[in-house]
């Protein structure tokens, strides 16, 4: 049996320089595993608890050698000796430790970290790679949903939403895929140039230009002439579907339950009208966060309202099965999106996931701004077979690794692998 001896973490930067964690799992004394944890900045209320240090004398408090020393001493203690491919077990022992429902005490950082590096280990034990390991059956690769012009608040501009998507849905595979992308960023990025100079082709945290336009209207139409010039054609059935991530939760006004985008001011279904219109102009393939997180009717309605787009929720559900439970017999949204970090483990992270599956919703995977080079997520998308992945736009380490990671599973899988293309919502 595959006994884990050790466990070892340590404090590592994320791609804006923040501490985060990075852990070892040693089985029979030797590394078997080895995984960091992401961390978002566009956050949602609901999501687990990220423990920090607090000692404002250490990157301004926001060190994690606490939550370092969780997995250092009680965590590592707990699971020695735990068989390393009980995976439910692994993570069920570090929930009940914590013995709070957000991991308010170990830290959800702590927990994580610990949780993916034992799945790395229980897949190397078993030597095979990691989205087989969870599911024998993985063969979709993901359409990428490029986030080619960035706002909100993985950006230093006035742009209220947050991610402005193009789809490559009518690619062959994961490799044509990225070069599409990349060919209309390349065509965007001289139209960015002529109208707000060069400075406005300077990227945000996920990669995209971060330019200074606002609201909803002008980067569709940057982006519908981009992908003209590029040479693809846009529609559902063509080369490009769009999406967006509107984050709402981050541009909304509890105060008097109003939206602020491109100087004008929209009541919720207001909102939805506006959503609605640009849909009639333009094919949204995904909409992610359209209304704030705690308006479950508001996101009833727009599901209703844009029957051909897939609404997805992130702020909404955080990866949480009790947050699905809620929101999906009323028919909010019809995907989730999937971050192992918003909810703290893996067997927890594969349940809201099988969760949404049962019930007809989408499952999203995705990157959060804060990333390392890690490539996991590429393994996860594969292995849920959920057909689409966010994980910002292929440029630097920290986006460039699961993409890269993504090519080399295609290669892997060879002739039975399938790009989910047209079908991302539910691959076939
Ligand atoms: P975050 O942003 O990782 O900062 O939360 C990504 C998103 O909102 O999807
Ligand atoms: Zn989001």
């Amino acid at each position: 049996m595959p006994y884990i001896t050790h466990i070892k973490a340590r404090e590592i930067i994320d791609c804006r320089g923040w501490p985060t964690i990075q852990v070892d799992t040693y089985v029979d004394r030797k590394l078997a595993g080895r995984a960091d944890v992401p961390q978002g900045r566009s956050t949602g209320t609901y999501e687990a608890h990220v423990l920090i240090d607090g000692d404002e004398k250490r990157y301004q408090g926001q060190g994690m050698l606490k939550a370092v020393a969780n997995i250092n001493g009680p965590i590592a203690e707990a699971l020695s000796g735990l068989d390393v491919t009980e995976q439910r077990n692994i993570d069920q022992t570090m929930c009940a430790l914590d013995g709070t429902p957000n991991k308010a005490n170990l830290g959800a950082n702590a927990i994580l970290g610990v949780s993916l590096s034992a799945a790395r280990a229980g897949a190397f034990c078993c030597s095979v790679p990691l989205y087989r390991y969870i599911n024998p059956n993985a063969r979709f690769l993901p359409v990428p949903l490029m986030n080619i012009l960035n706002g909100g608040k993985l950006t230093a501009n006035d742009l209220e939403i947050q991610e402005f998507i193009i789809m490559p849905v009518g690619a062959e595979n994961y490799a044509h895929a990225l070069q599409i992308t990349t060919e209309i960023n390349e065509a965007l990025r001289p139209m960015v140039v002529e109208k707000y100079g060069i400075l406005a082709t300077n990227t945000g945290d996920e990669g995209g230009f971060a330019t200074p336009m606002t609201g909803i209207w002008e980067p569709f139409e940057f982006m519908q002439r981009a992908c003209e010039r590029a040479g693809y054609k846009v529609g559902f059935g063509e080369d490009i579907v769009y999406g967006l991530d509107c984050a709402a939760t981050h541009f909304y006004n509890k105060g008097n339950n109003t939206y602020e985008l491109g100087a004008k001011t929209y009541d919720p279904d207001g909102l939805i009208e506006l959503y609605q219109e640009v849909g009639k102009q333009y094919p949204i393939g995904s909409m992610e966060d359209p209304l704030d997180e705690d308006d479950i009717d508001g996101f009833v309605k727009v599901t209703q309202a844009m029957p051909d787009t897939q609404i997805v929720g992130d702020d909404l559900f955080v990866t949480n099965v009790e947050r699905l439970k809620m929101c999906c017999p009323k028919g909010a949204a019809n995907a989730m999106l999937f971050k192992v970090n918003q909810i703290g483990s893996l067997s927890e992270a594969l349940d809201a996931a099988e969760f949404a599956f049962r019930n007809g919703y989408g499952v999203q995977v995705s990157e959060r701004s804060g990333e390392t080079e890690d490539a996991l997520i590429a393994d996860l998308v594969v292995a849920l077979n959920g057909g689409q992945i966010k994980t910002g736009m292929p440029i630097r380490g920290e986006r460039t690794s699961k993409h890269n990671r993504l090519l080399l599973i295609e290669e892997e899988l060879g002739n039975v692998a399938a790009y989910a293309g047209h079908n991302f919502r539910r691959p076939v």
